[in-house]
């Protein structure tokens, strides 16, 4: 039946060189759905006993590496691949997540483009940057980066698949045709890297350059910066993929982790932990590190993988509740994590890697965090202010009325000052002045319908502020 449906969906294409294309997409699509299938009939759920920690040779200290800084010959053989397939909507945002701008006018994607192009300047280099786009965010990704033509960097995009989302209850697919509204379909996850990097021709073309390694980083980690230690750490070690760890605290207890599975490095993710052993998984005893989604890969090694279709990364199901036409639908849509393919590759390990190279913005409590004075900016790069070096990033708690990107402008547009701040929560429809400090612990309470201003240039220290006070 899906089969069927698939053909079908081919036939309303009406372009050739189109069909082909649509073609490839609904079969990579196909197989994913039936692995789903197998799997869930087989029920493959890990056995638990058999996970044990890392090796110690599958788990490098990042301090360890060679310090061969300055040797940067490698950058030759390296190109930069920033994830950027996600829309922003879990901060509100219509469009692409990287569009959003995080610091003096800067978007994610400009941090991006900077920090290659001081890495090119300062080593004489041509590393390439590749964006990996999907259909959602390719428009407004090309609007900004139409302004770095000319400049010292090349930039290449290529557009990861569009699948079909399917209706949960039958498990057909949700577009009737080939050029169906956006909302029936969706880019299948990061893991869907490898796949359209061979598909676009991107893959060919960085290896007919010589290029050999991809780092691969989330689009959102501004802390993702190439680091050429760990780059010829992997050409010495012949590695063919390094995953990036850093070590797990109590905030960040979901995070996939790496493990050793019958003699095989491998990627476990919360999803895969039965209910029983959850618990443990998020313990930061036995799973002392989890993954930055900073990933080393080589290419070649990948173009082996895709040609034999060997890579199946475990797929994670998706279920969503969209609009579609005018009704609303409960779909599924099948998801894979670049990460989950680290067992196909030969000789891959993890490098723990100092807390500084994973700073991702999921929030806008995370926002506030990189937007303040706790952080300078260097080439695109955002480096911890020295004063708090050691100590760990105050928590920040915004509420509701700063779940979206919007709300969070409108009532903070100027960010306090929080170099001494351990922990702030702020709930209701608070706003602050411009030139607001804030230090130790800090709690500011708004009840419904009530609303509390804090001047310009306030200084709040180890307080708790509650009701409709004016202070
Ligand atoms: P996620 O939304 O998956 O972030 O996007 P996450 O919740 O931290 O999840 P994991 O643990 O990394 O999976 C991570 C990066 O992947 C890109 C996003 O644009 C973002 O940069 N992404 C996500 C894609 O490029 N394609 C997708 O289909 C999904």
């Amino acid at each position: 039946q899906m089969r069927n449906a698939l053909n079908n969906l081919a036939d309303t294409v009406e372009n050739p060189d189109e069909q082909s294309r649509f073609e490839n997409e609904m079969d990579s699509f196909f197989a994913l759905f039936r692995r789903y299938l197998t799997d869930k009939a087989a029920g493959t759920t890990l056995d638990w006993e058999k996970i044990k920690s890392p090796t110690p040779s599958e788990v490098v200290e990042y301090t360890k590496l060679e310090d061969a800084d300055k040797d940067a010959t490698n950058l030759s053989k390296l190109a930069v691949l920033k994830l950027n397939g996600g829309l922003g909507t879990s901060m509100g945002c219509v469009g692409p997540k990287s569009v959003i701008e995080v610091r003096d006018g800067n978007t994610f994607l400009d941090l991006s483009v900077r920090q290659i192009e001081h890495l090119n300047r300062n080593y004489d280099a041509d590393v390439p940057l590749l964006l990996m786009n999907s259909f959602n965010t390719d428009n407004d990704t090309a609007k900004i980066i139409k302004k770095y033509q000319g400049h010292r960097i090349r930039i290449k995009t290529f557009n990861q698949s569009r699948f079909p989302r399917i209706y949960r209850d039958s498990l057909l697919p949700v577009p009737t045709s080939y050029d169906d509204e956006v909302e029936s379909w969706y880019p299948p996850g990061h893991g869907d890297l490898f796949e359209s990097l061979v598909q676009s021709g991107e893959l060919d073309s960085l290896l007919a350059q010589g290029r050999e390694i991809l780092f691969v980083s989330n689009g959102d980690n501004l802390g993702a910066t190439v680091d050429v230690k760990i780059l010829n750490h992997m050409i010495e070690t012949g590695a063919e993929y390094i995953m990036e760890l850093t070590d797990k605290t109590r905030a960040d207890v979901k995070g996939g982790t790496l493990i050793n599975y019958e003699g095989q490095v491998r990627l476990l993710e919360i999803a895969q932990v039965p209910k029983e052993h959850v618990e443990e998984f998020k313990s930061i005893k036995k799973f002392k590190y989890f993954n930055t989604n900073n990933l080393w890969i080589n290419l070649r090694a990948i173009k082996n993988l895709v040609e034999q279709n060997a890579i199946e990364a475990e797929i994670i199901p998706n279920q969503k509740t969209v609009n579609v036409g005018s009704s609303e639908v409960n779909v599924l849509q099948l998801e894979t994590a670049v990460g989950a393919a680290i067992r196909h590759f030969n000789g891959a390990h993890g490098v723990v890697v100092p807390r500084s190279r994973f700073l991702p913005v999921k929030t806008c409590s995370d926002l506030l965090l990189v937007k303040s004075d706790l952080f300078y900016l260097e080439h695109g790069a955002l480096k911890l202010d020295p004063t708090r070096d050691g100590f760990s990033n105050p928590l920040i708690k915004l509420g509701s009325h700063f779940k979206k990107v919007s709300g969070f402008q409108s009532r903070i547009p100027h960010m306090p000052k929080i170099l001494e701040l351990d922990h702030l929560t702020i709930t209701g429809n608070v706003n602050l002045g411009r030139g607001v400090t804030l230090k130790g612990t800090v709690i500011i309470v708004c009840n419904d319908g009530q609303r509390i201003d804090v001047p310009n240039g306030s200084i709040l220290e180890n307080v708790v502020v509650t009701g409709n006070l004016t202070i």
